[in-house]
């Protein structure tokens, strides 16, 4: 250098371009380790490629632009007459020169190597279900706790609610910083409202893991129940729910509940919720149209409402978070044995109080009523129980307190109240939002509501009652309420 004739134009000898230039060089460095990276981790993240393709090529760019940049100031300092920076002399066969050389070479690879790695740790970490779940701990401890004990608790947050590609990774970066925002002053809703409204569409979320072609068949669920009576008696229903209907079968013949997805069912609803919907219309695959009205509201007029397309969310709207209704938990402990259903009247009195806990304002209050609550009412209603039954006692106590902690979150205002749960028709009003037989087209079709088109009831009963067919029974009530259960749905009273 120096005396010899420059490869190129003088004015790129300048600190500013050298800047630029080295910029440039340590991002291209650390962007081809990112890609390395991301090529040998297994682990795969949605939005990584964002910052390797996208964010980084940015300052690439913005190096490259700086050299022209600090070659054009050179241009017009020495314009102006000013005398040409002086780059400093390197000379390899100096060994002070050359130490140097080999010592700032290698500090910048190190450098490019570990902020690489950092990049890509941080951005691993804010895709973390920790990061998610447990950095803003109180706001999210319901949706966490709840999605701990969920079938997809293996499943991380951002697969269901970012999903892949960048378009949703912005969106939900905005919607994210806003998030911050509303927990740093407070400012967020208990609980947090749903439906979410931005939520990426389902089925470019579900339908990455579930295929709707693979929609067939029935799936058999064991229903355990306990009586409110003094012996807790055990009733059971066993039912074949119609999951089919997907996409990659001719399911002319059988009522499937996937049909909703493979044809088009639309609707309106009038609350905020989506549990009021008075007006609904399908088309089917062959482009037949029905629209039905709900019984009363039949001068509906659906223009200027938002008419939504049904999918996935629509009935599992509680995949992840599902905080189970208090029959649900506490039959369950009792069949699994962590309720003793040898201590009298159990059922009645866990079921009181969890209604009761519902209006509780703290977990601590909750834990403690459910502690004396029980040991009172033995000692009060049962002492011998009480005295010969203090493990059992205990062991319920602690088996209530779990329920509780799982599915009550007071200081979020999070239960199974909250959030209503869309799939079946016991606990919320779920599938009989439509299919109440109150919903009726021009033509008096009803979206129906015969007990058969979802499930078929293959045994029911307790012990000394107990009724089988593989056909399908016809439902029996465990307790004897006439023919109300034909008259309206479950929910009006076990949702009370
Ligand atoms: C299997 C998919 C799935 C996973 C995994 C998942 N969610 Fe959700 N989540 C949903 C759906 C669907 C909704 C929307 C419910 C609605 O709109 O009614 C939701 C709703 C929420 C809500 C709104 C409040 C509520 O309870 O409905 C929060 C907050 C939330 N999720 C946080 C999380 C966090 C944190 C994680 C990880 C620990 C997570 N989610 C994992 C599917 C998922
Ligand atoms: C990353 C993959 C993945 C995504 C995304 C995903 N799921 Fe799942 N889902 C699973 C796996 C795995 C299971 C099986 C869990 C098991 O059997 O223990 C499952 C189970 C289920 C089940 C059966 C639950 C049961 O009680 O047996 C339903 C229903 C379901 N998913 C619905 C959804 C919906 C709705 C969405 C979108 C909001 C979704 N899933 C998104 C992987 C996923
Ligand atoms: C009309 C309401 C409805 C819609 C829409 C719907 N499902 Fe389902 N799905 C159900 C019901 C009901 C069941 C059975 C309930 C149960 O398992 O407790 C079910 C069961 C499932 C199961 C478990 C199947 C098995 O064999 O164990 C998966 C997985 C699932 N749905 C995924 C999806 C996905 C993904 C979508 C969207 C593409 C979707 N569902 C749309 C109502 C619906
Ligand atoms: C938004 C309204 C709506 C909701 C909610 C809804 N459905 Fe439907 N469903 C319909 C309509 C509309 C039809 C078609 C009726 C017709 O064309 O006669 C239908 C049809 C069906 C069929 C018969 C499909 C066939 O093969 O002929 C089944 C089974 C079914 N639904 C199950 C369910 C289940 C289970 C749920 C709750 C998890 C549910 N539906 C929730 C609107 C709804
Ligand atoms: C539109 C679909 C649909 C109709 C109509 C329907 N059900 Fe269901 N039912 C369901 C679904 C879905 C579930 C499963 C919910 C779940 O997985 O928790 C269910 C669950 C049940 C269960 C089991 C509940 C439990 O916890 O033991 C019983 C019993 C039942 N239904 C009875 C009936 C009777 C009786 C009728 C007629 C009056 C009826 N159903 C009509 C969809 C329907
Ligand atoms: C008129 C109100 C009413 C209607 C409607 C009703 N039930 Fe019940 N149900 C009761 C009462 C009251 C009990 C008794 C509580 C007990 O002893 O556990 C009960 C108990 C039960 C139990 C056992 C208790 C438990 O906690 O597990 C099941 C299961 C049940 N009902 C299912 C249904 C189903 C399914 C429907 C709809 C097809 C329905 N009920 C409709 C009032 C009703």
């Amino acid at each position: 250098m120096g005396e010899q004739k420059r490869k190129y134009s003088e004015s790129f000898y300048n600190f500013i371009s050298l800047a630029g230039a080295t910029l440039a060089g340590v991002i291209f460095c650390i962007i081809i380790l990112l890609v390395l990276l991301d090529a040998v981790s297994p682990s795969e993240t949605p939005y990584f490629g964002i910052l390797t393709y996208i964010i980084l090529p940015v300052f690439l760019i913005i190096g490259l632009l700086i050299i022209p940049i600090g070659a054009l100031r050179e241009q017009r300092r020495r314009h102006r007459g000013l005398k040409a920076q002086r780059l400093p002399k390197v000379d390899l066969n100096n060994p002070q020169h050359m130490r140097s050389v080999i010592f700032f070479v290698t500090a910048t690879c190190i450098l490019a190597l570990f902020t690489s790695l950092g990049t890509y740790r941080a951005f691993e970490f804010t895709e973390s279900v920790t990061f998610c779940g447990q950095v803003c701990h109180d706001v999210m401890k319901p949706e966490f706790v709840a999605y701990q004990n969920s079938p997809h608790a293996r499943v991380s947050c951002v697969d269901c609610h970012v999903g892949h590609g960048a378009e949703w990774y912005v969106r939900s970066k905005l919607s994210g910083a806003y998030q911050v925002y509303s927990v740093l002053f407070n400012k967020f809703e208990r609980p947090i409202a749903t439906p979410i409204r931005n939520l990426r569409p389902a089925r470019e979320t579900c339908e990455k893991c579930h295929w709707p072609e693979k929609f067939y068949g029935k799936k058999q669920v064991n229903r355990i129940h306990f009586l409110e009576d003094e012996e807790n008696t055990r009733w059971a229903y066993n039912l074949l729910l119609r999951v089919g209907g997907g996409t990659g079968q001719d399911q002319a013949k059988e009522s499937s509940i996937h049909w909703h997805i493979n044809n088009n069912v639309e609707y309106i609803a009038t609350d905020m919720r989506r549990q009021e919907i008075p007006w609904v219309r399908s088309i089917d695959k062959n482009g037949n149209v029905k629209e039905f009205r709900t019984v009363g509201m039949e001068d509906f007029n659906p223009d200027g409402n938002e008419i939504r397309r049904m999918d996935c969310i629509d009935c599992h709207n509680r995949p992840a978070h599902i905080y189970q209704y208090p029959q649900f938990t506490i039959n369950s402990a009792m069949e699994l044995g962590r309720i003793s259903i040898d201590l009298p009247e159990i059922k009645l009195k866990a079921m009181e109080i969890l209604a009761a806990i519902e209006a509780d304002t703290t977990t601590e209050q909750g834990m403690t009523r459910i502690k004396e609550e029980i040991y009172s009412f033995y000692e009060e209603d049962y002492p011998e129980v009480f005295e010969e039954n203090q493990l059992e006692i205990e062991a319920a106590i602690e088996g209530l307190q779990t329920i509780f902690q799982n599915n009550y979150f007071p200081e979020m205002k999070a239960n199974w109240r909250a959030y209503p749960n869309n799939i079946g028709h016991i606990s919320a009003p779920g599938c009989y939002r439509c299919h109440d037989g109150q919903h009726v087209s021009e033509n008096d079709e009803i979206i129906s509501n015969d007990c058969n088109i979802c499930h078929l009831i293959i045994e029911q009963g307790n012990g000394e009652f107990t009724q089988t067919d593989l056909n399908g029974l016809e439902f029996k009530h465990p307790e004897d309420i006439d023919e109300e259960w034909k008259e309206e749905g479950c929910y009006s009273c076990h949702a009370e």
